[in-house]
Formats: C-alpha cells, sequence, structure tokens
C-alpha cells in the first residue's frame, strides 16, 4: 500500500476512516463489524451492516469459510441504498465477532469485484491477516502449495486499504496502522492524525514499539509459528466438543467461541447467558474471556429499554500469541469442564448501569 499510516491500535485507525468518509446516510457494510470498528462507524453517524453468509450464525455448520460475506446480500444493500450511499466495504479477515471464522480467497475475489464494479472501495480490518492467510492456505482447494506470504500479499492487493490492530498479528503490546491507496484521501488522513494520534512518522508510538512492530508483521508469516498456534486452538476446541460443549464449528484462527446459548440454555438472552459464563469461569478458574453476545451487541430500545437479540450468544476464550503451552491450554479444558457440570446453577445478570455507546466495556452487572 504506498500509504501507511502508524497509530497506537487499531480503533484509532478506525477513528481517523470514518471521521473521514463515514457520516449520517451513509451505510457501511462488513461480514461482521468488530465491536470498536461498529463503534466508530455509529459515532460518525453512519449505520454498519453485518452481511456474514448465513452459515457463519449456525455455530454447528462446519463451512469451511464461515467469515465469508454473502455477495448477494451485498448486492441487494448496493440495489437498495445505492452504492453512493456506500463510502467503503469492510472485510473482517479473520472474522472476530463471527467466531474468528476466516474469509476464503475466491471469497474476497468476489467482495472486491463487486465493489470495484460499483465504485465502492474495500478495506479490510486485518488484524490477523496471517491467521486468515493460513487458513485458506490449509482449507481452500489450490491454495496448498503457496507461501502463506503470497496469499497475504493477494489478499491486500485486492483492497483498497485496510485498518489493523498490531496487538494481534503484528505480535506487539501496542500499535496499529492505517493502510491506504488513495493519496487525496491519505493527504486528509494525515491532518487528522497529527490532531490526534502525534506525527505521521509515529502515530503516538515510541520508537521500540515502531520497530517491534515491523518485525512482528514479518515473524507473524513464519508457517512453523502460524501451524503451532491454530493447532493449539484447534485442540482446545476439539476437547470441548469432546466433552459436549458446543462451540462454534470449526475451530477458527485465535480463539474458541463457547456457544453460550447452548451452555446454559435457562438463562434468556436479556439475562446475558454470556456473561454468566464469562463470570463463573473466572470466579471458578481465574480464566478470563469475553462475552460476545447481547451486552456486546444488543441495542437499546429507548422506547421499552428491552435490548435487542443478536443471531449468536458467545463467551470466547482468545489465546494470546506465544504464551502458553499446552499444559495451560489443558488447564482451561479441565476449568470449562468442571463449569459445565455445575451449568443449571448459573443465573442471569441485570445490567445496573451502562454508557450509550460500547456497554460491555464499562457496564456493572448484578446477580439475578
Ligand atoms: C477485528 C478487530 N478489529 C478491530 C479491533 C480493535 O483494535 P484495538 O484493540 O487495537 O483498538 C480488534 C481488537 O480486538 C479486532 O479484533
Amino acid at each position: 500500500m504506498p500509504h501507511i499510516l502508524p497509530t497506537h491500535q487499531g480503533r484509532a485507525s478506525e477513528r481517523i476512516l470514518f471521521e473521514l468518509i463515514g457520516g449520517p446516510g451513509k451505510t457501511i457494510p462488513s461480514n461482521n463489524h468488530f465491536d470498536t470498528t461498529r463503534g466508530n462507524i455509529e459515532h460518525s453517524g453512519a449505520e454498519a451492516v453485518d452481511l456474514v453468509i448465513d452459515e457463519g450464525t449456525n455455530p454447528k455448520s462446519r463451512h469451511p469459510f464461515k467469515g465469508n460475506l454473502d455477495p448477494g446480500k451485498l448486492e441487494q444493500l448496493i440495489a437498495s441504498v445505492g452504492a453512493g450511499r456506500i463510502p467503503v466495504c469492510m472485510l473482517t479477515v479473520t472474522n472476530n465477532s463471527g467466531g474468528g471464522q476466516p474469509v476464503s480467497l475466491a471469497n474476497i475475489h468476489e467482495v472486491s469485484s463487486i465493489c470495484h464494479r460499483h465504485g465502492i472501495p474495500l478495506f479490510l480490518d486485518a488484524c490477523r491477516f496471517a491467521e486468515n492467510a493460513f487458513l485458506i492456505k490449509t482449507r481452500e482447494p489450490g491454495q496448498r502449495h503457496r507461501r502463506v506470504r503470497d496469499i497475504a500479499r493477494e489478499m491486500f492487493d485486492l483492497a483498497d486499504g485496510a485498518t489493523i490492530s498490531a496487538k494481534k498479528d503484528g505480535l506487539v503490546n501496542i500499535g496499529g496502522v492505517l493502510l491506504m491507496r488513495d493519496d487525496t484521501l491519505a493527504k486528509r488522513a494525515d491532518s487528522l492524525l497529527i490532531l490526534t494520534e502525534g506525527f505521521i512518522t509515529y502515530g503516538g508510538l515510541a520508537g521500540r514499539d515502531l520497530e517491534a512492530m515491523a518485525q512482528g508483521f514479518t515473524e507473524v508469516l513464519d508457517e512453523d509459528y502460524l501451524r503451532y498456534r491454530l493447532r493449539s486452538v484447534e485442540y482446545l476446541g476439539e476437547r470441548l466438543l469432546e466433552a459436549g460443549i458446543q462451540i462454534v464449528e470449526p475451530p477458527g484462527g485465535h480463539a474458541i467461541y463457547i456457544d453460550a446459548a447452548a451452555f446454559c440454555p435457562q438463562i434468556p438472552p436479556g439475562q446475558f447467558p454470556g456473561q454468566a459464563l464469562v463470570c463463573a469461569l473466572y470466579t471458578h478458574a481465574g480464566i478470563r474471556s469475553v462475552e460476545i453476545g447481547s451486552v456486546m451487541f444488543g441495542r437499546v430500545d429507548p422506547d421499552t429499554g428491552e435490548s435487542s437479540k443478536p443471531p449468536l450468544e458467545l463467551v470466547r476464550l482468545a489465546i494470546p500469541r506465544r504464551v502458553y503451552t499446552q499444559s495451560h491450554i489443558d488447564y482451561v479444558v479441565e476449568a470449562v469442564c468442571e463449569v459445565f457440570k455445575y451449568r443449571e446453577q448459573l443465573r442471569g445478570f441485570r445490567i445496573t448501569e451502562a454508557p450509550a455507546t460500547l456497554r460491555h466495556f464499562t457496564a456493572k452487572f448484578e446477580h439475578l
């Protein structure tokens, strides 16, 4: 990409991008927007729309690329709102809020071609580009002989830009980038970056963080590293499935997602089954997970006070890179299985305090 702007993390890239091209009256599709992406789009006044394929919302489906964006739904959206109101189409690789599921190279080609036929730029939310490229290599027909680096290159070649949180496949503690091809947009982004991030050479990061990020983006493409990492995730998923615990199948890139609705069916979505499981895992075994369901994506109706219900109630067990050994993973398996034994005793929660946007970061809860 001709323009590479460093930022302090992914959401800073998103804020700059959507302040430039978002705004009231605009619609921004994706397979699934991640929470901060959706938050930044909505903060600009635009509407964020999720167009993942139907298999992507069925935890039991073993479709190899459940992160794919549905081309038919994209065409329909363009026909209904008009291309002029769609300033960008995003594609999250891998699809974090949809179970860490990969997007196929064929799908990136198809979405890119639809977007470009209608004059809509395609941006990747590319935090996990290397894991997505590795899953393309192992799952997509005709890709096994290729280097992950070459597949990743092809993914970026199909896009007009990208937002990246380098805390994932950049293998660093802090950092992000905003990539783009459009010279005029990049000049406007430079000005916004200077306003809040720092100068365009460092984007709010220290020199050592920038060097670590450059090194991380190189090392992450090491295929032995990727094989080990994705196998650890898969191992965790297999053990949970063997114990009868429903996860989003097949295991995806960076995490295992437990189907919290199936884990505690006695807790209705309005009482946050995922949050109940998150709290139980922490109090039982000190395991920190995150709810990706009605707390994160439920929208509160201002008239009724009722929260809407997203398609999935998930609990994400995200696995930090280069931290855990197999015995740590075995500990997690044992702990989740122990909580599973007393799942019928888990109770729901009520929110006692929450901000209007991105409520899951700071909301307070009370046990029911
Ligand atoms: C897909 C995706 N996009 C964006 C972000 C935001 O990145 P950051 O936490 O660096 O602001 C994340 C972080 O988890 C993510 O997973």
